[in-house]
């Protein structure tokens, strides 16, 4: 039987936190049993902003030792940087070619960040969701594991392959792209800041004590711990209305220490904050600590690592060059020899 096909991928940007971990690698980790699964490091995403280019390749090797040791497996997943595959800017061009412009003003994302960035929005910043798209429609995906925050641009993968490609291009029995689907699982799907409940975890946050990092020493995760937002409420409660830092603290609980979200809403349900922050902090220390110490030993092994990332963009590049080679047929152009 053919396995369905996953991909997904996460920024060299800084250190990878909760959000990243709980809303797309776990979950990546679980497909690769029975999916065939490619995962990349988006190197060429991370350049979409002004980026330190003292730290890219350091950071980009960094967090492809984190994916092997959040647990996935290079026998069983391709790893692979994104860069490192020509074809991926290759059909961001072709894609680029028939995405309409309005389709790319309206990202949620592009907005939020694009304020930030004042007079100096790239075009790479606008163009960011077509790479995107590149990246799932070269490796055929059916699935793709991600956090909440990315679903607007899935949905805009899914209409360029449809509606501008397949539909202009391609016949009905043949398709030129699949069309891929989001896989967003409920629990850890947007984990929310500590230090604001109703904004997302995130690495571009300027305060660092609103994210916990999978690299934190125990003891700063700890003091972040200690010191994220509350309310003044005792007895913890999940989805209230009111109680967004609460949801988000008892959700992590609940996750990291496996217990699940019933046994901790009884747990917690007569509990004050100094009597559970400590144990979100222990949950928290003894969930990152054997993905800390695998770390350190893949850092070690440099060599192994960049053997893994060479082999990935093998595996990799077959399977996007071929893509291409559709893709350039269907769009009609002189054949490369
Ligand atoms: P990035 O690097 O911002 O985030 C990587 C993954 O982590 C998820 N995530 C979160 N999940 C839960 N709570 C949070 N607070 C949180 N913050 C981030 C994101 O949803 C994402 O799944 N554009 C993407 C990277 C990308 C990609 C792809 C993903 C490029 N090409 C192809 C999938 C397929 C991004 O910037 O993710």
């Amino acid at each position: 039987m053919v396995r369905s096909r996953v991909l997904s991928g996460v920024q060299p940007t800084g250190a990878l936190h909760l959000g990243n971990w709980l809303g797309a690698i776990r979950n990546w980790v679980d497909l690769q049993n029975d999916h065939d699964t490619f995962v990349c490091v988006v190197d060429l995403h991370a350049i979409t902003v002004p980026h330190d280019p003292a730290r890219l390749a350091d950071d980009t090797l960094t967090t492809a030792a984190l994916y092997l040791a959040c647990g996935i497996d290079p026998a069983r997943t391709t790893v692979f940087v994104q860069s490192h595959v020509a074809a991926h800017s290759e059909l961001c061009w072709l894609l680029n070619c028939v995405t309409p412009l309005n389709w790319l003003e309206r990202m949620i994302q592009f907005k939020e960040k694009a304020l930030k960035q004042g007079d100096n929005v790239s075009v790479g910043l606008l163009d960011y969701p077509v790479l995107m798209a590149a990246d799932i429609l070269l490796y055929d995906a059916d699935l793709v594991p991600v956090g909440e925050d990315q679903k607007q641009h899935l949905e805009l993968a899914r209409d360029i392959a449809q509606q501008r490609i397949n539909a202009r291009f391609g016949s009905e029995d043949a398709p030129l792209l699949k069309v891929p689907k989001p896989l967003i699982l409920k629990e850890g799907a947007r984990v929310m800041s500590l230090t604001d409940g109703r904004s997302k975890m995130s690495k571009s946050d300027p305060n660092e004590g609103s994210r916990i990092t999978l690299l934190d020493p125990p003891d700063l995760i700890t003091k972040k711990i200690k010191r994220a937002k509350t309310d003044p409420q005792m007895g913890l409660e999940f989805d209230h209305p009111d109680r967004p830092e609460t949801d988000n603290l008892l959700g992590l609980y609940a996750i990291l220490s496996g217990k699940g979200r019933d046994a901790v809403a009884s747990e917690c349900a007569s509990m004050g904050w100094g009597q559970f922050k400590p144990l979100l902090a222990d949950a928290t220390v003894a969930a990152l600590e054997p993905i800390q110490a695998r770390y350190r030993e893949l850092m070690n092994e440099r060599s192994e690592l960049e053997r893994v990332l060479n082999q990935g963009q093998q595996q990799a590049e077959a399977v996007a060059q071929a893509t291409v080679e559709r893709v350039r047929q269907g769009l009609g152009f002189l054949a490369r020899h």
